[in-house]
């Protein structure tokens, strides 16, 4: 019979995100609640390696909610990669008497997670936390709605100047692998073009449209690209148009991890403390290696081995309105 988890730890791995120290807090809370000894690893799966582990009770979660970043710190790690790395992890958590193991972070995270899980008598519940919202499985994943909040008003005020000038503006988002926060703030700011990975960047069509618009003496646009576009990032872009559109006023802004930071947004206060609250819940209902999601607003357990990165499940309907909107 397995023995029972009594010990729990709690790790933030990745990217950071808005909203994971809520999410600390709720598992450090609910945690506590119903009896566990919790334990805050810092630096994500590097502090589990070299044994950073710190006890929790509920004054060091005091006053967190409402602060971006995370109070664990986080890291992307090269070390965990490997067995030998894996190894010293759990004979840290082993000496320690952990037996359950929250990660908060997205996809590598989970993966990592996968692996540990299979060889190691170690029980991993994750939280999707990632600005990209990319997690096969679930809705929202922490730290979206903030970022995209985030861009959205800068967005808004590259376009008051923009106007002002008669310019044509690309503006980069974040987003390697996924177009979510360029299509959520693109829409939402009205931009002209929405280039994301998820989709083939036709150039000459946007050239065409801009020359179009030079003809009638109308030069603002307003183009939205995400970093990881097939097409490249707003670099590439303007290089691209600047070379057909000599006489049209380009500029770029690129807002980068300027979306990773500040206070999160209610949505993903209460997203991350409904996510942690579940995670913990885990433990007593004695499911083993899960991530914890949300669909049509019910909680949905994923398997850990498929909370792997949402490719290209941008729907044909959102580009349609984009393009509609935009005519
Ligand atoms: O995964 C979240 C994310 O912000 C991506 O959108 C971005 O490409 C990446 O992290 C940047 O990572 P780093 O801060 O390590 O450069």
């Amino acid at each position: 019979m397995a023995i029972k988890i009594s010990k729990i730890g709690v790790l933030t791995s990745g990217g950071d995100a808005p909203g994971m120290n809520a999410a600390i807090r709720a598992v450090v809370r609910t945690g506590l609640y119903h009896g566990f000894e919790v334990f805050g690893i810092m630096r994500g799966y590097q502090g589990l390696i070299e044994d950073e582990i710190v006890p929790l009770d509920t004054k060091s979660v005091a006053n967190i909610i409402q602060r971006g970043g995370t109070i664990l710190k986080t890291a992307r790690c090269q070390e965990f990669y490997e067995f030998e790395g894996r190894k010293k992890a759990f004979e840290n958590l082993q000496k320690r008497g952990i037996g359950g193991l929250v990660v908060i972070g997205g996809d590598g995270s989970f993966s990592g997670a996968t692996k540990f899980s299979q060889e190691f008598d170690i029980s991993c519940i994750g939280i999707a936390g990632t600005i990209d919202r990319d997690i096969q499985g679930t809705d929202y994943t922490i730290g979206f709605d903030t970022a995209v909040n985030t861009a959205v008003e800068a967005i808004d005020k590259v376009r008051d100047t923009m106007e002002a000038h008669d310019r044509i503006f690309i503006i980069e988002v974040m987003g390697r692998d996924a177009g979510y926060i360029a299509l959520h703030s693109g829409i939402a700011t009205g931009a002209e073009n929405i280039l994301i990975p998820e989709r083939k960047t036709n150039i000459s069509d946007i050239i065409t449209s801009l020359q179009e618009k030079d003809r009638r003496k109308k030069m603002v646009n307003l183009i939205v690209v995400a970093e990881g576009d097939e097409f490249g990032g707003a670099e590439e872009v303007h290089k691209a148009l600047v070379e057909k559109l000599p006489k049209a006023e380009i500029r770029i802004c690129i807002l980068g991890h300027i979306q990773r930071g500040g206070s999160p947004t209610c949505l993903d206060r209460l997203m991350a403390s409904r996510m942690g609250y579940y995670a913990v819940q885990c433990f007593l209902e004695e499911k083993k290696n899960i991530v914890v999601g949300i669909q049509n607003d019910k909680i949905n357990y994923i398997p850990l081995e498929k909370a792997v990165k949402a490719k290209g499940s941008i729907s044909d309907e959102w580009m349609k309105i984009v393009k509609i909107l935009a005519s």
